[in-house]
């Protein structure tokens, strides 16, 4: 989300007429997006953001914009001016689009700052302009923000209510997309199943999904779509990804935490039992679907028996890969006000987690082994000359011999060897 929100933003400094430098002393315009979920990514920002106070000093007509979700929580904006006085702009995620103006309105008038009021009503801005820099990939936004208040995030506190775009919208920018070349395009909500529930049209996302479906020979592409929250996909949803050759047998679903206990205390309005039932009529449908998943570790009131339904539910589904994380709090959340789980607990939970899920991803990629899997290529491998990567329909990472002109096509890859997470083969001619 972050990452095509970065794109947007390239996207309005482009039209601006800025060109892309790699090298911050270059710069005319600097603009942080900033994400505020864990409180790593917070102090990484701010960080960096401190770090430019030398170019301000150096070329006092440096812009400096900071933006994105970290401003968009309570006070943040006021106090990220005081703390860092040579800020030019700050806007929030919900009102990205006024970047432009605020860019304008700064070189028309030298060195007046503007501060906007982050929590704005948000709109849907259609048609902003987008600088692509993901390859073979584009990102496609189908939703904003998120209703669902999990106790430990702070993302519906700073990205606001679940607004949908209208599916024609969406249905245009996709077919604008596949026109453009692209072979793959990721769909993007905080939670894609609840597709919809705003618009009163009953379009939904299993709709959606439909209507992507019926472009399926329109080119050869992929569809890949993130995240899923368990409490509202459906057999429609996974039907519709079985039976389309484009829509990958790859899903993302958060699973959190493998304790029925925990899972409540989070309001995540599944159970164990229920996320299990799910999986197994994934796989029922959808055999090789590769299935991918968020976990937590040190969530308040976690005790070791949690931790083991944890171990045990990534034991049982095998997951192809997951983003694990320590719970870290977030000021304004329910959970921030639950009795903490000491550090070196979480820490220790998350090492073994790690080593498990890890055991997982090996077992999984041997399975691999000798056979032949299309990999759409995109990019060269930049550890290893003379290689390329690309992923499998499911999701796996592959390396195998060859050179930048591969990169965009399909092609059909043996796996010859395979290394924790990544599979190793070559070309079948
Ligand atoms: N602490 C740790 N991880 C978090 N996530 C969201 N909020 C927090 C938090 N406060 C994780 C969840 C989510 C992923 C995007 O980030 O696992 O699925
Ligand atoms: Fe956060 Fe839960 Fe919404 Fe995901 S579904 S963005 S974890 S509140």
């Amino acid at each position: 989300m972050n990452i095509h929100e970065s794109e947007k933003i390239a996207g309005t400094l482009e039209y601006l007429g800025y060109t892309e430098t790699k090298d911050s002393k270059e710069a005319d315009i600097i603009v942080f997006n900033t994400c505020c979920i864990r409180d790593n990514a917070e102090k990484h920002a701010l960080g960096n953001i401190g770090a430019v106070k030398h170019l301000k000093k150096s070329k006092p007509d440096l812009i400096v914009a900071v933006v994105g979700c970290m401003t968009q929580q309570d006070m943040a904006g006021v106090q990220l001016k005081e703390k860092f006085p040579f800020i030019d702009i700050i806007l929030g995620t919900n009102n990205l689009d006024k970047l432009g103006e605020c860019v304008l309105d700064i070189v028309n008038n030298r060195h007046k700052s503007i501060l906007i009021d982050p929590n704005e009503n948000p709109a849907i801005v259609e048609h902003q302009p987008v600088y692509r820099t993901s390859g073979t990939n584009a990102w496609l936004n189908i939703m904003y923000g998120c209703n669902n208040f999990c106790t430990y995030c702070i993302v519906p506190y700073v990205r606001g209510r679940e607004r949908s775009r209208k599916m024609s919208d969406i249905m245009d920018e996709f077919k604008s997309l596949l026109d453009q070349g692209y072979q793959e395009i990721t769909l993007l909500g905080q939670n894609v199943n609840s597709y919809g529930s705003n618009l009163d049209n009953g379009d939904n996302f299993a709709r959606l999904l439909e209507n992507i479906a019926k472009l399926d020979d329109y080119t050869k592409h992929r569809v890949r779509f993130m995240s899923s929250h368990p409490k509202d996909i459906n057999m429609d949803i996974i039907d519709i990804i079985a039976d389309s050759k484009s829509i990958c047998n790859n899903i993302h679903l958060p699973i959190q935490s493998g304790s029925d206990k925990i899972l409540q205390l989070m309001n995540r309005h599944y159970t164990r039992d229920h996320y299990l039932q799910i999986i197994d009529d994934i796989k029922k449908k959808i055999p090789d679907c590769g299935i991918t998943t968020d976990i937590m570790v040190g969530f308040p009131y976690e005790e070791e028996e949690d931790f083991q339904d944890t171990l045990d539910i990534v034991r049982r589904v095998g997951f192809s890969s997951a983003f694990t994380f320590v719970y870290s709090i977030r000021r304004g959340t329910k959970a921030a006000v639950m009795p903490q789980v000491p550090a070196e607990v979480s820490k220790d939970r998350i090492q073994r987690l790690i080593k498990e899920q890890n055991a997982v991803t090996k077992a999984i990629s041997k399975t691999y082994e000798g056979g032949v899997f299309e990999v759409l290529v995109e990019d060269i491998n930049p550890k290893k000359e003379g290689f390329v990567c690309g992923r499998t329909d499911t999701g796996r990472l592959v390396n195998f011999q060859g050179n930048a002109d591969l990169i965009g096509k399909f092609v059909d890859v043996k796996i010859e060897k395979t290394q924790s997470a990544s599979l190793f083969g070559s070309i079948k001619e």
